[in-house]
Order: structure tokens, then C-alpha cells, then sequence
């Protein structure tokens, strides 16, 4: 048996030995680098100057620069207030919502929907729908890797990464047109190994605002008919590219008329407003309504460790909008009138500089379209802007317009033009 002095030894020891341990438990940890674009939003917030501009994130503003809650939300809670009650939702979600936003991505009268051939469940917004995805991506197609187009929303590289799919990228911009690669990316397309996972953004293309044309949609889709790709859609601004969410869905109906079994994210951030909510919808097309059961059950079982089911409130007022003829069309009315505003921005801001006389061509901000202008400016260029005129936005040069208002609209031209003009 050990003395007592012995086992007071031992147990200084461990003392000391675990306080050690428990002292540098997080050594290893540096500090994370800044979000790139979250990131802008904090630097924002603590710029004390009263003529600072946030076209950073992606969110939409009024035109005194306010975040809007929109009517029809404001109804949808009136409705609810009193009469719901906190209970756990299952682990896909509120099946009304999700039928609600099928129907927006698929169409009122698909007949997948009628066949039961989705498997969908209600998803933390869209990056959730993402996530949860890349996760199914990799139990499933452990070997696969997904295409993501250059540039893409900068939140996709760390989705997939964190969810250990192998990234390759394909080519959608081309910087000296501000438009579309369309021949580069076909090529790639025609490039990769058969049956390779795509990430396509469905409408709105986050940052760069450039969009295929339906005749370019259907080429894109022939060819993965072609090389039996898979699609997986983002469609993070459904009614925010025209206005009109229906219009908006055409690349996916395009692939649906194809044939194609693709998988989609939806997202109430920006259409409804719905930011803080985390609203969205993850769907996969399948074969048959016994594929989209067995489908559906993993996708929960893939929720269940992570947050075991989603967020009740925000799933009460989707549900409660879109199922109400009324309120619907309500909706219907007040993304038009956010889109609208935007473009009416767009137009502004090319008015702005061109009335400056800036030497350059600004004509790209009226040519894209969604939320955001890819504007060619440079880094450099925007850290002037930031440091110099107090204008925040991310530095591959993504101009929010749903920041743009009549009232800054020409502080920000001014600013642009004087970051621009000698080059
Ligand atoms: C954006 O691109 O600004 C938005 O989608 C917000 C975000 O989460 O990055």
C-alpha cells in the first residue's frame, strides 16, 4: 500500500500535471480569419462615420437604408400570434411549408410533386439546404466531388469542404465581357468525368449577377443529359432576378423537362425577408415515390445529430403566406417591389457615373441582375473606398444593390468614380 506522503506526491503531481493540460487545452487555436462577407458587415458596424454605406451583404434595405419586414409577414404573424404552440417539429420540418415551397420550385401542378417522386425536408435556409446536402453527398457518393463555379457565393467552398467533398471548379465568368463564359464552361461540362456532381446557382448567380439565357440553359442541360451529370441547384433569390418567382424557376423546370433527377435549395432569406429566420427547403428528385421515402428518411437521420428539426416559427408564417390565396399574392406583389427598387438603383447608380464622366463602360450594372452588381472593381480599389469614403463591400468587388438608395446612391457613384478614374 502506498504511504500517505506518497500518494499526496501523486496527487501534486496530477494537480500540477492537469493544470497543465487544462492551461493549454486551446494552444493550438488561432483566431479564424474574418467571414468575407459577414466580415464586412462587423467592420461596418463599427465605423463610427455618419456617411458610412454597407453594400456588403446580401440584404435587402428600403429606401431610407432599413431592413424591411414585409407585409405579408407582418399579417402572417397577426394570424399566428396566440395560436401556435412551441412543440418540436418533426425532424424534416413542417410538411406544409415544405409542400408550399416545392410547389414554388417545381411548379403548382408537377407532376413529381403528384407522383411523390421529392423527397424534401425543411432546411436552416439555404446554406443549410446546402449543408445538409453535401453531407447526403458524401454518405452516399463517398468517391464524388462537386463542380462550383468560379466565383461562386464564397460560403459554398466552406460548405462542401466542411462536409469533406472534394471541390473542382468550373468556368462561368469571363471578366472582360462582365458577362457569361459560356464556352468555357460547356467545355467544362463536356470535361468532366461522366456523372459528376454540378453546383449551378439557379437564378441571380451570387456574385457576379450574370445568368444563362433559357437557349443557354437548355444547351446546358442537353449536356448533362449528355454526360449523366447531376444538378444541384442553389436557388437562394427565387423572384429577385425578374421579379416574378415563377419566371425565376425556369433553369430547374428546363432540367425537370429534361429529365433530369436534380437536388435544390430554396431559401425565404431574401424573398420574404426572412433572414434571421433560417427558412429553406432542401429537395432531391428521385426515381420513384419508394426511392424519395428512403431519400427523405436518411435526409433526416442526417439532421437529427445536428439539430434534430428545424425552427417552428418561420416554418408557421411560409405556411401560413403561401397558403392563403390572399396573403400569396401579397407576397407576390412585394418581391416584385423589391426587385423593382433594385432595378431602379442599377439604373441610378449607371446614371450617377456616367453624368460624372468616368471614362469607363458601367453599363454591366444594368445588364446583371438579382441582387448584387459584380462591378470589376479591385481590391485596391475597394479598400480605398472603404478606407477613404467609409463604403463597405466585399473586396472581389460585389456591390449589394438592395443597400443602394436614392439617398446614397450618389455619394456612392462620386466615390466609385473617384477610385476608378485613373485606372
Ligand atoms: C450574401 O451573399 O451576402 C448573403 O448570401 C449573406 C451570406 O450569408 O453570405
Amino acid at each position: 500500500m502506498a504511504s500517505r506522503a506518497i500518494l499526496q506526491r501523486r496527487k501534486g503531481i496530477s494537480v500540477i500535471s492537469s493544470a497543465r493540460w487544462m492551461s493549454s487545452w486551446w494552444s493550438n487555436v488561432e483566431p479564424a480569419s474574418k467571414d468575407p462577407i459577414l466580415g464586412v458587415t462587423e467592420a461596418f458596424l463599427a465605423d463610427p462615420s455618419p456617411n458610412k454605406v454597407n453594400v456588403g451583404v446580401g440584404a435587402y434595405r428600403d429606401d431610407n437604408g432599413k431592413p424591411q419586414v414585409l407585409e405579408c409577414v407582418r399579417e402572417a404573424e397577426r394570424r399566428i400570434a396566440g395560436n401556435m404552440n412551441m412543440e418540436y417539429l418533426p425532424m424534416g420540418g413542417s410538411v406544409k411549408m415544405v409542400e408550399e415551397t416545392l410547389k414554388l420550385a417545381y411548379g403548382e401542378n408537377s407532376d413529381y410533386l403528384k407522383d411523390k417522386r421529392i423527397a424534401a425536408v425543411q432546411a436552416l435556409s439555404g446554406t443549410g439546404a446546402c449543408r445538409l446536402f453535401a453531407d447526403f453527398q458524401k454518405r452516399f457518393k463517398p468517391e464524388s466531388q462537386i463542380y462550383i463555379p468560379v466565383p461562386t457565393w464564397a460560403n459554398h467552398h466552406n460548405i462542401w469542404r466542411d462536409a469533406q467533398v472534394p471541390q473542382r471548379t468550373f468556368h462561368y465568368y469571363l471578366p472582360e465581357t462582365r458577362g457569361l463564359d459560356f464556352a468555357s464552361l460547356m467545355d467544362d461540362i463536356k470535361n468532366a468525368p461522366n456523372g459528376s456532381f454540378f453546383l449551378l446557382h439557379a437564378c441571380a448567380h451570387n456574385p457576379t449577377g450574370v445568368d444563362p439565357s433559357e437557349e443557354q440553359w437548355r444547351e446546358i442541360s442537353h449536356q448533362f443529359k449528355v454526360k449523366g451529370h447531376f444538378a444541384f441547384f442553389d436557388m437562394a433569390y427565387q423572384g429577385f432576378a425578374s421579379g416574378d418567382p415563377e419566371r425565376d424557376a425556369k433553369a430547374i423546370r428546363i432540367f425537370l423537362e429534361d429529365g433530369h433527377l436534380i437536388g435544390c435549395a430554396q431559401s425565404y432569406a431574401k424573398n420574404m425577408g426572412l433572414y434571421g429566420q433560417r427558412m429553406g427547403c432542401l429537395s432531391v428528385v428521385c426515381e420513384d415515390e419508394k426511392q424519395a421515402v428512403a431519400v427523405k428518411s436518411q435526409l433526416q437521420q442526417l439532421a437529427r445529430p445536428m439539430y434534430s428539426n428545424p425552427p417552428v416559427h418561420g416554418a408557421l408564417i411560409v405556411s401560413t403566406i403561401l397558403g392563403d390565396p390572399e396573403l400569396k399574392n401579397l407576397w407576390l406583389k412585394e418581391v416584385k417591389m423589391m426587385a423593382d427598387r433594385i432595378i431602379g438603383m442599377r439604373t441610378a447608380l449607371r446614371e450617377n457615373l456616367e453624368k460624372l464622366g468616368s471614362p469607363l463602360s458601367w453599363e454591366h450594372i444594368t445588364n446583371q441582375i438579382g441582387m448584387f452588381c459584380y462591378s470589376g472593381m479591385t481590391p485596391e480599389q475597394v479598400d480605398r473606398l472603404t478606407n477613404e469614403f467609409h463604403i463597405y463591400m466585399t473586396r472581389n468587388g460585389r456591390i449589394s444593390m438592395a443597400g443602394v438608395t436614392t439617398g446614397n446612391v450618389g455619394y456612392l457613384a462620386n466615390a466609385i468614380h473617384e477610385v476608378t478614374k485613373s485606372g
